[in-house]
């Protein structure tokens, strides 16, 4: 079976972990310390903080900008319930909108309709590894007198005019979690270039405590301290970003190329000025095409291809939010595209002969 996501396991993975397991020293220590400096440089950020989840890292973040019980925060409902989460975590509340066609991100004129005196950020998600539309968005921000968290769990090495993932926004909060284009099993950081922004995160990991003045508490925070046997495994991956990001780029060309004449599939678009990293390479199988796409995924599973429907309901459709008020209809984009979206393989362990299984599996389907 092809998988759809499959993580990178080689030989510097291991002996960078055996070489910690040897030091006795398995808790945060010299690794983390290192892939922050690391991160930070590969970011073009002045700082980096280790988490042990992408979701700590988010509510890191967005408690470091100041959102508290009584706030609001403006999101996508077409993304990972962690990017929710954190701002009920800090008593704030999610306010949804919707996204927009082209990169099923946050639609910057849609959140602007839903700014009003008690927002106090925005929290826009680079989904499926492309940088969200910034310059609208910052403009919007900007007018309003708004933080922003960029939610770049996907996105690591993504860019947009040059810049890397990360630094659309106050703070951009990554994770490393297993199936992410670079992991540490667990893992999250985030990155800014505000030393403020930087030290909030810092005690927020570790119940209040500054690294300078042990023991002594300034306020609420949380155990969400990284392990140094997670860093050596980040430190590992992240030396080889560029390859493996390289390579799903590749795999994801010549996915474009071959599919791109099949009546009712619409491939992902990458939007200009943006180096896109295919976190996900996420098609939609729309009602012109030949078949349902459950029809469509249960071939591919036939055929040995594994997919993924990323995501198979918009967050404002589950029980969670419902709760607070959302229904059906809020958000007639990311509803729609929910029903679409389909992820085929694009990681960079695919051989050629699966890439060529994958394309051809397609193509005989189609024409069928
Ligand atoms: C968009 C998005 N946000 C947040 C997260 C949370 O990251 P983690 O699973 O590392 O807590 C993830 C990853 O799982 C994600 O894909």
């Amino acid at each position: 079976m092809i998988n759809v996501s499959k993580p990178i396991i080689d030989k510097e993975e291991i002996d960078a972990v055996m070489e910690v397991m040897k030091s006795g020293m398995l808790a945060q220590g010299p690794r983390v310390k290192e892939l922050e400096s690391e991160f930070a440089k590969f970011c073009e950020a002045n700082f980096a903080v280790a988490f042990n989840s992408g979701t700590a890292a988010i509510h890191s973040g967005l408690y470091a900008l100041g959102v508290k019980a009584g706030d609001e925060v403006i999101t996508t409902p077409f993304t990972f319930v962690a990017t929710a989460n954190p701002i009920l975590m800090l008593g704030a509340k999610v306010v949804f909108c919707d996204i927009k066609e082209d990169d099923f991100n946050i639609d910057p004129e849609k959140a602007e309709e839903k700014i009003n005196k008690y927002t106090r950020a925005i929290l826009p998600v680079d989904l499926f590894g492309q940088v969200y539309d910034y310059h609208k968005l910052e403009k919007i921000a900007g007018r309003h007198n708004l933080k922003i968290l960029e939610d770049a769990c996907q996105a690591v090495g993504a860019e947009q005019s040059g810049k890397k993932a990360g630094k659309f926004g106050d703070i951009g909060a990554f994770s490393l979690y297993a199936t992410k284009n670079i992991m540490s099993g667990e893992g999250g950081v985030v990155v800014t270039d505000n030393e403020d922004l930087a030290e909030k995160c810092r005690r927020f990991r570790h119940h209040g405590q500054s690294e300078q003045t042990k023991y002594e508490y300034w306020d609420i925070g949380f155990n969400y301290r990284m392990m140094d046997i997670q860093a050596a495994i980040g430190l590992a991956q992240l030396k080889k970003v560029e390859i493996f990001n390289a390579k799903r780029i590749e795999n994801a060309k010549k996915l474009s190329h071959e599919l791109a004449d099949i009546k009712g599939l619409v491939l992902p678009q990458v939007l200009e000025g943006n180096k896109h990293v295919f976190h996900q390479y996420t098609i939609r199988v729309t009602e012109n095409f030949k078949s349902t796409r459950a029809e469509f995924m249960a071939y591919l599973k036939e055929q040995g291809i594994g997919t993924g429907i990323y995501y198979p309901k918009p967050l404002h459709l589950h029980p969670h939010f419902l709760k607070m008020g959302y229904k059906a209809g809020d958000f007639p984009v990311a509803e729609k595209l929910s029903t679409e979206v389909l992820s085929l393989p694009v990681h960079p362990s695919l051989t050629e002969d699966e890439l060529n299984l994958i394309i051809n599996s397609i193509k005989c389907y189609a024409k069928q």
